[in-house]
């Protein structure tokens, strides 16, 4: 099977989007599409709301609804985040092994990045990456920033902060505006219940969110966040008093009510991830990173990287081949369906065998 060629055309395991798609019932629902959400301007401001999806998060998860944040994805709230809050000169602090974007957004505005590095440990002999809480702590008072992010679970290396780290590290940096990014949230587990207690109890907490990811739908560009009680300020500035894109709100609310299809493909994913850490495991060189994501990182031999691009790419699969400052012999790849991730691997075992 995975000696000839078979797909016709390029399989994007490379960028973190969904490759089973959204709900059903959103297609459904673009079928149906009225002249006034395409026409008009919502009316949900003047009922004193920024849009039903906004009303239905802050319900579903019993916070005020102007503590909630809309946006065209999730980009958009670590840009409005670090613009609005970081001023010329001060500090973000942000991880080491991240999403390359973070170490940007800081230049944009004149302020600068301080990194806290991950360690590598073992998870049910599974390696994976893990925040080490101690030496953030430590940094983040040394360097006193006015912005701090995590990431959980974390681009690319796919590890999450417990509940009880989190907690810990707020009640040690309180003097900052705190950024959680969730934009992979469910993949590793649905757990919401520190939402409103943590946004209740550190008011410069900010959650973002987004439904590009767990819900596929990262062309609606849709984002949210939940905002703790000082942060008046930046909920005044992202509102938009014309509302939002209509059909994107929708089609995110939809996406919500069907818990059952999402947990469909999340499962089929959980077993591709078992999958993928047995089958590399097997490879002489190859460490896969436990995935709480819908991705999973793998290390392997520097010196196959260029060919093994070069024979993937033959075949049409796309992976991410990393080469930034703290990934220099990793790989990420995007979880596919379950035929797209078989023929990945089938195709990189034959790639090794042919060596
Ligand atoms: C860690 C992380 N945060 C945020 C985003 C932004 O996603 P979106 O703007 O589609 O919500 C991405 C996109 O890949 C990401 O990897």
């Amino acid at each position: 099977m995975a000696n000839e060629k078979k797909y016709n055309e390029i399989q994007w395991l490379d960028r973190n989007e969904s490759q089973y798609g959204p709900s059903p019932k959103c297609f459904e629902y673009l079928k149906k599409v009225t002249l006034d959400e395409l026409g008009w301007y919502s009316r949900d401001f003047s009922r004193g709301v920024k849009s039903s999806l906004s009303e239905k998060i802050a319900k579903d998860f019993n916070i005020d609804e102007r503590q909630i944040i809309l946006s065209y994805g999730s980009e958009d709230l670590l840009k409005q985040i670090i613009h609005y809050y970081l001023d010329r000169k001060e500090k973000i602090l942000i991880p080491k092994e991240a999403w390359w974007y973070y170490k940007k957004v800081a230049y944009e505005v004149g302020g600068f990045n301080v990194e806290y590095p991950m360690y590598k440990t073992e998870e049910n002999g599974v390696a994976t990456f893990a925040y080490d809480v101690d030496k953030m702590i430590e940094i983040y008072d040394r360097e006193r920033p006015r912005i701090v992010l995590i990431a959980s679970p974390n681009n690319p290396t796919g590890n999450r902060i417990s509940k009880e780290d989190l907690k810990r590290f707020l009640d040690a940096c309180r003097g900052a505006l705190v950024m959680i990014d969730e934009a992979y949230w469910g993949f590793g587990s649905k757990e919401n219940d520190y939402v409103k207690p943590f946004i209740d109890e550190f008011p410069n907490l900010v959650i973002c969110r987004t439904f590009s990811k767990y819900f596929a739908l990262a062309g609606c560009r849709i984002g949210y966040a939940f905002a703790g009680k000082n942060l008046e300020e930046l909920i005044n500035y992202s509102v938009r008093y014309l509302g939002y894109n209509r059909l994107s709100e929708k089609l995110g609310e939809i996406a919500m009510n069907d818990e059952e299809y999402y947990e469909r493909v999340t499962k089929l994913m959980q077993e591709d991830k078992d999958y993928f850490y047995k089958e590399f495991s097997k490879l002489d060189g190859f460490t896969a990173y436990k995935s709480y994501a819908n991705f999973m990182l793998v290390d392997m031999p520097k010196d196959i990287r260029k060919d093994l691009n070069k024979f993937l790419k033959e075949r049409n699969l796309l992976i991410k081949f990393l080469d930034e400052e703290a990934f220099k012999t990793e790989t990420r790849i995007t979880l596919g369906t379950r035929e797209q991730n078989y023929y990945l691997m089938e195709s990189i075992k034959e790639f090794l065998g042919k060596k």
